[in-house]
C-alpha cells in the first residue's frame, strides 16, 4: 500500500504521431487526498473548479465583490485590524458560491469589527473585471486549498498545502501575484529529466534508421508525459518503503514538487512546471523503479485494449527501453546526465519535448510562467562553442542529406568497408543473438539455464585454448568471483570473454576470450569485447588487463589493447594470473564512448565530414581550360605554369625578391648536398647502374640537375624547388624496395630538407 498511486494518462493514448492524443479527462489529477475524497475521481477537483471559476466570472460585481471582502482587511477609519468580512449568518464550511447567498448587501456589518462589507472592498472600487476575476480565481483556489488541508492527512503533504494556502490568502489581501517565497528557484537540477531522456535517445539509439528511431522519440515522449503525471508518494510513505534512502532529500523535491508541479494542477494561479522540465536524475532515481513496474503492469492490463498497431510498441519496445534506461538513471557514469552532452552530434534529430504538445485544461493565468520553463531546454543544449567548430544548423542540415548507414544495402560499394562488429551489432537488434553477463554462485540457488551456459563456456573455451588444462578452464569459470560475458545464439553458447573484477585495484582481468571455431572472424569477438567495455564503464572499473596468447595478440591489438600498461605494478601484481609465454596487454576504458554503437557514430561523423568537404570543394572549384602546348610538340612544362596550380601555391610564405630567394635556396640545397645521407643522389642515376631505370622513372631528378637549374635562375619560386626535390625521392621510393638502403636514405634526407625549408621560413613550422 505504500507505492504511489497512478493517475497517469492511458499508455495507448500516449502513442499519437504529433501530440499525444490523450483524453483531458486523464489529465488532470486531483491533490493526493483531496481528489478522492469528493467524490468524483482525480479530474474532478481540478474540472470542478474550473466550472465554479467560470460560473463567479460571470455574476453581478456585487457578488465579486463579497466573494473578494471576506479575504479583504477592512478599510474603515481608525486601527481596524480586521482581515476579512464576516457574514452575520456565516455560511458552512466549505465556504459555498451557489444560490444561497443571492442577496448581497455592502450594508451588512462584519460579524467581528461591525464595519460594513463596503468598508473592506473601498480598495476595490475602479478596480477593472479582469483584475477582480483573476482575484477571484485566487479565492477558489484558496478555498480548495481549504479542503484539502482539511482532509488531507499526511502531515508533510498537509503542511505545504497549509503554506500554500497562506500565500494565496496574502496575494489576496495585498493584490499580488502568488510568488513561492522558496530560497531556490526552478530548475532544481541540470540537466532535467526532458533532457537526459533526450540525451539518452540520441546516446542509444542515434544510430538506427529514421523510422525506428521516431518510435523511439514516440516511446520517450510517452515516458516523459507519464512523469509529468506521476503522483509521488509521501515522504513517510518512501521512508516506509525504502528506509536508507536520503529522507531529507526526497522530502525538499517533494515539497518542490507539490508547490511548482502538482498542486498548480488544480490551483492555476500558482505558476505550474513540468515535473520533467525542472526536475533531474535525484528525482527520475526515486521514482523510476516504482515507476517502471507500474507502467509495465498497466501495459499488461490495458493489453487487450490496445490497438494492434501499437501492441508491440507497447508490449515489445517500451519494456525494453525501460530497461535500457533504467541503467542510465542509476549507473554512476552514465553520460547522459552530463551538462555538456553533445546534442544533435550523432543523431541530429529534433529534440524530444512535451512542454508543447500538452493539452492543458487551463488557460494560465500568469502569462510568463510558461516562458519561464520553456527556454530552459535550448538553454541546456547548449555548450561552449569551441572555435572552429562546425555550425550546428551546418551539421544538422549535412545529416538530412547522410542516407543511414545502417539502411544501405549490403550490396553497396560500403559493405565493403563495413566496420568488423557490424554484423554482430544488427544481429543482436533482431534478436539473432544474446549477450549475458552469467556466473556461479554459492549462496543462492542454481539456476538451470546459468549452470548449462556455463558448461557450454567451459566447452568453448576448452576447445579454443587447447594449451589451458580443461580442469583449470571448469575452476574459473565456475569460481563465483568469476563472471562470464557469454554470446548466446539459438540458445547455445558460441562464445564468451571470462573475467575478475578487481574494483579495489581499478582493473579487471580477462581470464579467457573465445568463440567457437565456425563462427569466428564475423565480428562476434569484436562486439563481445564492445559489450564488456560498456558493462565496465557502467560498473566503474575502466581499466582491463589480460595475459594474451602469441596467436590472439592481433586480435587484442584491434580491440585497443597494449602492451604499454596504464596500470601501475602495484596494483596488479599479485592479484592477476600469471601466465608464461603469454603477453601482458592493457586496455584503458573512456567512459564517455558508446563502445557497442562507436563505429556507426564513426562512420556517421565520416560521412559528415565528407559531405562537407564536397560542399566546400563546390564553393572553391573552379576549371580552367586543359592544356594545349603538348599538341605543339612541347615535352615537358614547370608544374607552376599548369593553369590553377600557381593560384593555389601562391600563398605569402613566397619570397618576393628573387635574389633572396635565390641565395636562401642555394644554402639549402647546399645543406642537403652536405648531408650523409644524400649520396645516392648527387648525381644523375647511370643505366649501367641500374637497369631499366629509365623505363620505371619517367621524370628522373638528382641533386646535380638541381643546383643547374638554381644556377640558371629556374627556381622562381620555392614550389618549383620543392618539386624537384620531392621528385628525387619518390623516384627513389618507387624504384628501391622499402628496406633497402638507399629508400631508407631518401626518406632521412626527406625529413631533413623539410626542416630546412621550415627554418627558412618558406613553409609553415
Ligand atoms: N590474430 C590476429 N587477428 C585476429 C585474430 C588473431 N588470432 N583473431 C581475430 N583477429 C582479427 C580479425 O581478423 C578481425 O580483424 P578485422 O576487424 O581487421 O577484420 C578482428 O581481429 C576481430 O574479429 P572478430 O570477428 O570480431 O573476432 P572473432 O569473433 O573471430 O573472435 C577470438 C576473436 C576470440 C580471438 C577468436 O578468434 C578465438 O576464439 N580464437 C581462439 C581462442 C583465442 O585465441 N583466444 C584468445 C586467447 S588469449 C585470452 O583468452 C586471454
Amino acid at each position: 500500500t505504500a507505492e504511489p498511486s497512478f493517475p497517469g494518462p492511458a499508455l495507448a493514448a500516449g502513442f499519437g504521431q504529433g501530440s499525444p492524443a490523450i483524453g483531458a479527462a486523464g489529465l488532470v489529477p486531483a491533490a493526493p487526498g483531496a481528489g478522492g475524497t469528493e467524490g468524483s475521481g482525480a479530474a474532478g477537483g481540478s474540472a470542478r473548479i474550473a466550472a465554479k471559476k467560470a460560473q463567479l466570472h460571470s455574476s453581478p460585481r456585487p457578488k465579486k465583490l463579497e466573494k473578494l471582502g471576506v479575504y479583504s482587511s477592512c478599510k474603515a477609519e481608525g486601527p481596524c485590524k480586521c482581515n476579512g468580512w464576516k457574514s452575520q449568518n456565516p455560511p458552512p464550511t466549505p465556504p459555498q458560491t451557489d444560490q444561497q447567498t443571492n442577496t448581497v448587501n455592502l450594508q451588512e456589518p462584519c460579524r467581528s469589527c461591525s464595519h460594513t462589507l463596503g468598508d473592506h472592498v473601498t480598495h476595490l472600487e475602479h478596480v477593472s473585471e479582469e483584475e477582480m476575476n483573476r482575484l477571484l480565481g485566487i479565492v477558489l483556489d484558496v478555498e480548495y486549498l481549504y479542503t484539502c488541508v482539511h482532509k488531507e492527512e499526511d502531515a508533510d503533504t498537509k503542511q505545504v498545502y497549509f503554506s500554500l494556502f497562506k500565500l494565496l490568502r496574502k496575494s489576496i489581501l495585498q493584490m499580488g501575484k502568488p510568488m513561492l517565497e522558496a530560497q531556490e528557484t526552478p530548475p532544481f537540477e541540470k540537466p532535467s529529466i526532458e533532457q537526459g531522456v533526450n540525451n539518452f535517445v540520441q546516446y542509444k539509439f542515434s544510430h538506427l534508421p529514421s523510422k525506428e528511431r521516431q518510435t523511439i522519440m514516440e516511446l520517450a515522449k510517452m515516458f516523459l508525459n507519464q512523469i509529468n503525471y506521476w503522483q509521488l508518494e509521501t515522504p513517510s510513505q518512501r521512508r516506509q518503503r525504502v528506509p536508507n534512502d536520503d529522507a531529507a532529500g526526497y522530502k525538499a523535491n517533494y515539497t518542490r514538487w507539490l508547490c511548482y508541479c502538482n498542486a498548480p494542477q488544480f490551483c492555476d494561479s500558482l505558476p505550474r512546471y513540468e515535473t520533467t522540465q525542472i526536475f533531474g536524475r535525484t528525482l527520475l532515481r526515486s521514482v523510476f523503479t516504482v515507476m517502471r513496474k507500474q507502467l509495465l503492469e498497466q501495459a499488461r492490463q490495458e493489453k487487450d485494449k490496445l490497438p494492434p498497431e501499437k501492441r508491440t510498441l507497447i508490449l515489445t519496445h517500451f519494456p525494453k527501453f525501460l530497461s535500457m534506461l533504467e541503467e542510465e538513471v542509476y549507473s554512476h557514469s552514465s553520460p547522459i546526465w552530463s551538462q555538456d552532452f553533445l546534442v544533435g552530434a550523432a543523431g541530429g534529430q529534433i529534440p524530444i519535448h512535451t512542454g508543447k504538445t500538452h493539452p492543458h485544461t487551463h488557460t494560465p493565468v500568469l502569462g510568463e510562467k510558461r516562458k519561464a520553463s520553456e527556454p530552459l531546454h535550448h538553454e541546456e543544449n547548449k555548450r561552449p562553442r569551441i572555435l572552429g567548430d562546425i555550425p550546428m544548423d551546418l551539421i544538422n542540415e549535412v545529416m538530412a542529406t547522410i542516407t543511414d548507414p545502417v539502411a544501405i544495402p549490403e550490396t553497396s560499394l560500403l559493405s565493403a568497408h563495413s566496420a568488423r562488429d557490424e554484423a554482430a551489432r544488427l544481429e543482436e537488434r533482431r534478436g539473432v543473438i544474446e549477450f549475458h553477463v552469467i556466473g556461479n554462485s554459492l549462496s543462492q540457488k542454481p539456476n538451470k539455464r546459468i549452470l548449462m551456459w556455463l558448461v557450454g563456456l567451459q566447452n568453448v573455451f576448452s576447445h579454443q585454448l587447447p594449451r589451458m588444462p580443461k580442469e583449470y578452464i571448469t575452476r574459473l569459470v565456475f569460481d563465483p568471483k568469476h563472471k562470464t560475458l557469454s554470446l548466446i545464439k539459438d540458445g547455445r553458447v558460441i562464445g564468451g570473454i571470462c573475467f575478475r573484477m578487481f574494483p579495489s585495484q581499478g582493473f579487471t582481468e580477462i581470464v579467457f576470450c573465445a568463440v567457437t571455431s565456425n563462427e569466428q572472424v564475423k565480428g562476434y569477438g569484436t562486439h563481445l569485447m564492445n559489450h564488456l567495455k560498456e558493462y565496465h564503464i557502467k560498473h566503474e572499473i575502466l581499466n582491463f588487463l589480460t595475459y594474451a596468447d602469441e596467436y590472439a595478440i592481433g586480435y587484442f591489438k584491434k580491440q585497443g589493447f597494449s602492451k604499454d600498461i596504464k596500470v601501475p605494478k602495484a596494483k596488479y601484481v599479485g592479484y592477476i594470473k600469471d601466465y608464461e609465454g603469454a603477453t601482458l596487454m592493457g586496455c584503458e576504458l573512456n567512459p564517455s564512448i558508446p563502445y557497442t554503437e562507436f563505429s556507426v557514430i564513426i562512420k556517421k561523423q565520416k560521412e559528415i565530414i565528407k559531405k562537407l568537404i564536397e560542399r566546400k570543394q563546390a564553393q572553391i572549384r573552379k576549371v580552367y581550360p586543359g592544356l594545349s602546348c603538348f599538341k605543339d610538340g612541347v615535352r615537358q612544362i614547370p608544374i607552376e605554369s599548369i593553369p590553377g596550380i600557381r593560384t593555389r601555391a601562391g600563398n605569402q610564405k613566397e619570397l618576393k625578391d628573387p635574389d633572396q630567394l635565390y641565395s636562401t635556396l642555394k644554402n639549402i640545397l647546399q645543406h642537403v648536398k652536405s648531408h650523409q645521407n644524400a649520396w645516392p643522389f648527387m648525381e644523375p642515376v647511370k643505366k649501367t647502374e641500374a637497369p631499366g631505370y629509365y623505363q620505371v622513372i619517367r621524370f628522373p631528378m638528382d641533386l646535380k640537375t638541381m643546383s643547374e637549374r638554381l644556377k640558371s635562375r629556374y627556381y622562381t619560386t620555392r614550389k618549383l624547388f620543392m618539386a624537384d626535390m620531392q621528385r628525387i625521392v619518390t623516384n627513389c621510393r618507387e624504384y628501391n624496395p622499402p628496406e633497402s638502403e638507399y629508400y631508407k636514405c631518401a626518406n632521412i634526407l626527406e625529413k631533413f630538407f623539410y626542416t630546412k625549408i621550415k627554418e627558412a621560413g618558406l613553409i609553415e613550422k
